[in-house]
C-alpha cells in the first residue's frame, strides 16, 4: 500500500510560528510533527506521497535532508485544492487501497489492525475514529451496530452533531473515492465527498489510547506531553550541567549550563538557556536565545527568538527572530 498525507494547511492557529515554519516541521517531543504521524505506518508502506501547498520547497527539502524508511515523494500544488483536491492532485499511481493522513494528528493508532479491518468488511474506505467530549471542530460520524458509518457532518452545529466519535484524520480508501472528486478548485473531501461515499460503505476504527490534533497552541503542547509520555521523545534529557527533570529532548548541540527544566521540553539546534534561566513544557526553536534567569513555560517559540533576561514568557507564541 501506499499513502498520501495532507501537508497543504497553512497552520493559521499557530502564527506567527507558521509564517517562517510550516505547521508540519514544528518539532514536538524533539521531531517534526509530520514525522511522527509517518511513525504510525507500517513498515511495508510502498510509497509516502506528500500533498504539499503552503512552504512545499521548504517540506520537500527537508524531507530530502531527513529520509524516513519509505520512499517520500512531493507534489504541490500551484494554489490550496483543499483536503479532496489536494488527494486527487496526489493520487496519480496511487494504490487500491491506500492511506490518508492528515499531517496534524498525533496519536496512537494501529495502522496494521486498520489495514486486517478495512480487508475483512470489504467497503470503499475504513475511518479511524475517536471519541472526545466536543466534537464541533471536528467531522462527526453516526455508526450502526455495526459500526459502519450512516451520516458523517464536518464541523456541526451542536445541534447537528450525531455523536462524539470524530474523523481522526487517518484513513484508508479505495482508489475509486478519488473519481468524484472534481478538479481544477478547492473542494474539502469532508464535506463534498465523504457523504456521498457512505451507501457504497465506510466502516470505522475505532480508536483508543491517545489523539490530539495539534494545529493550535494549546493542542501542540498537550500533543507534546502525550508523545513524551509515551516515550515518543527524541533523544537528549536535561543538558549537560543544567538542573531540572526531563522528559527534554534536544536536536543538536544547545548550551544550558546552570539553566532549570521542568517537564515536557523540546529544545532546537544551538538553543542557549542562560543560567538561572527556566524552561517548562514550551517549544524552543533552533538558534533561540533565553537569557539570564528568565522564565519560559507553556509556550511556543520560533527559531532565532530572544527572551531578556529576567522576562517572564508565559503561554505565548512567539514567530521567528521574535524578541520578549
Ligand atoms: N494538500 C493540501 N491542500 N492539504 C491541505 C489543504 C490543502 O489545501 N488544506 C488543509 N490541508 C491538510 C492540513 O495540512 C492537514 O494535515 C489536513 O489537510 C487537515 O486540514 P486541517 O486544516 O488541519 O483540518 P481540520 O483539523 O480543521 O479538520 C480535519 O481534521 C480533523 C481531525 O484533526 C478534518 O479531516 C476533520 O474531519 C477531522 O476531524
Ligand atoms: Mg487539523
Amino acid at each position: 500500500m501506499k499513502a498520501i498525507v495532507l501537508v497543504g494547511g497553512f497552520g493559521t492557529r499557530l502564527r506567527p510560528v507558521t509564517y517562517a515554519v510550516p505547521k508540519q516541521l514544528i518539532p514536538v517531543a524533539g521531531r517534526p510533527m509530520l514525522y511522527h504521524v509517518l511513525d504510525l505506518l507500517p513498515d511495508d508502506v510502498e510509497e509516502v506521497v506528500l500533498a504539499t501547498g503552503y512552504k512545499a520547497d521548504v517540506i520537500a527539502a527537508y524531507v530530502r535532508a531527513h529520509p524516513v524508511r519509505w520512499p517520500v515523494r512531493t507534489v504541490p500544488e500551484e494554489q490550496p485544492l483543499g483536503t479532496g483536491g489536494g488527494m486527487k492532485n496526489a493520487g496519480d499511481g496511487v494504490s487500491d487501497p491506500f492511506f490518508l493522513l492528515n499531517s496534524d494528528v498525533l496519536a496512537s493508532a494501529d495502522l496494521h489492525a486498520m489495514r486486517a479491518a478495512h480487508a475483512q468488511h470489504g467497503g470503499v474506505g475504513t475511518m479511524a475514529l475517536f471519541e472526545v467530549e466536543d466534537p464541533r471542530p471536528y467531522g462527526v460520524a453516526a455508526l450502526d451496530a455495526h459500526d459502519r458509518i450512516t451520516a458523517f457532518v464536518e464541523k456541526p452545529e451542536p445541534k447537528d452533531a450525531p455523536s462524539r466519535w470524530i474523523n481522526a484524520g487517518i484513513a484508508i480508501w479505495r482508489r475509486e473515492v478519488l473519481d468524484p472528486i472534481p478538479t481544477g478548485r478547492a473542494v474539502s473531501f469532508e464535506r463534498e465527498v465523504v457523504p456521498g461515499l457512505l451507501p457504497r460503505g465506510v466502516f470505522a476504527f475505532r480508536l483508543s489510547g491517545y489523539w490530539e490534533d495539534a494545529g493550535s497552541p494549546e493542542r501542540i503542547l498537550r500533543a507534546q506531553r502525550l508523545l513524551f509520555d509515551d516515550h515518543r521523545g527524541g533523544p537528549g534529557g536535561v543538558p549537560p550541567g543544567a538542573r531540572g527533570s526531563g522528559p527534554v529532548a534536544t536536536m543538536g548541540e544547545v548550551r544550558a549550563r546552570d539553566a532549570t527544566f521542568g517537564p515536557y521540553v523540546t529544545l532546537g539546534a544551538r538553543v542557549t538557556v542562560a543560567p538561572d534561566a527556566r524552561v517548562e513544557n514550551a517549544i524552543v526553536m533552533d538558534d533561540t536565545v533565553i537569557e539570564r534567569g528568565a522564565d519560559v513555560r507553556d509556550s511556543l517559540l520560533g527559531p532565532r527568538v530572544r527572551v531578556r533576561a529576567g522576562h517572564r514568557v508565559i503561554g505565548q507564541v512567539l514567530g521567528e527572530a521574535a524578541e520578549a
